[in-house]
């Protein structure tokens, strides 16, 4: 089957081309900005017909939490426009849409994982934008898969890892919060999850569904931190402050530790633990001891 991944040369969609090319994977056109802008449905029409794509997978997104709240248009513009033209795109030549969400369609009020069909109420400009493309996708009648995931991370592009990397070699000691409670995601994993769910998928069925997917687990920032620290073998000292003593623009959720037992019973996902993906992700990167 020929897969179309958008945004390819992001966190996730080159963790994806990793296993294209480890496992020799024929029929997959990796695409991104220059050559396929998510936003132009035509565009990706064209290619869709012309490569005669049997699934869609969009790992484009416009990303920048804090940027977003003063490049409105813009994260509109990719996040919801962009998933509406790809759904418009995946209803007309009648594939199935894979699409990939985030944990700040909530706002983190809740006391105990968040489920799929919790309600959203999202944060920030981002959360907004990520939550309407959801939408989009759900109203367009296409066949879709939609998986949320949370704090991604992966040795490639911007992240919270590289950046206490650099700090934990920079300074002796950092601040940072632990009130905020979540689960990492190695992008690495959420690869290999999407790699199963495409694998096991029936391009001939009619999906319409939501699911939750992150490393097991729970911890705060600050604990996330201090495992990246001790596993790099980095002396920097993390000490824990609360989020009012690190004002962003946004607002972080609270709390957005996902559920995943949807996903891991519907897909026979096994799911590794966040310590131990964080591990082999820093021995492939050369960043621990
Ligand atoms: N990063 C996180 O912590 C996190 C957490 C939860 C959920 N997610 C979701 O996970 C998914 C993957 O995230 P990621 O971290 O891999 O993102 P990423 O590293 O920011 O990659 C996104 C890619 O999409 C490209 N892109 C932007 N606008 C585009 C457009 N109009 N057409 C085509 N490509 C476009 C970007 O190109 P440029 O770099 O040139 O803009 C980039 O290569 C996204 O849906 C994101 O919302 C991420």
């Amino acid at each position: 089957m020929n897969i179309l991944i958008t945004g390819s040369r992001g966190q996730l969609g080159s963790e994806l081309q990793k296993i294209q090319k480890m496992q020799h994977r024929e029929g997959w056109l990796l695409m991104d900005l220059p050559e396929l802008d998510i936003t132009d449905a035509r565009a990706v029409e064209v290619v869709c017909r012309e490569r005669q794509i049997g699934v869609i997978v969009n790992c484009a997104a416009y990303t920048a939490v804090d940027k977003a709240e003063g490049d409105v248009d813009a994260a509109f513009r990719v996040n919801r426009d962009g998933a509406a033209a790809l759904a418009s795109v995946a209803k007309v030549t009648d594939v199935p849409l894979l699409h990939v969400s985030t944990d700040y369609v909530f706002d983190g009020s809740s006391n105990r994982p968040y489920r799929e069909d919790d309600p959203a109420i999202p944060c920030g400009v981002y959360g907004q934008s990520k939550w309407e493309g959801e939408e989009a996708i759900r109203s367009s009648g296409c066949s879709h898969l939609i998986v949320r995931t949370s704090w991604l991370y992966s040795a490639h592009g911007q992240n919270f890892v590289k950046t206490m990397l650099r700090l934990g070699r920079e300074r002796e000691s950092i601040s940072v919060v632990f009130d905020q409670t979540g689960t990492p995601t190695w992008a690495a994993d959420l690869a290999g999850a999407i790699v199963s769910m495409l694998d096991r998928c029936d391009p001939a069925r009619h999906y319409a569904d939501t699911f939750h997917y992150s490393n097991e687990g729970v911890c705060s920032w600050y604990d996330f931190a201090r495992e990246i620290m001790d596993a790099a073998g980095l002396s920097c000292r993390v000490l824990p402050i609360e989020s009012y003593e690190y004002p962003t623009p946004v607002t972080r959720p609270p709390y957005s530790v996902l559920n995943k037992r949807k996903i891991k019973d519907a897909w026979g996902l096994e799911i590794p633990y966040w310590r131990e993906s964080l591990l082999k992700m820093l021995r492939e990167a050369g960043g621990s001891s």
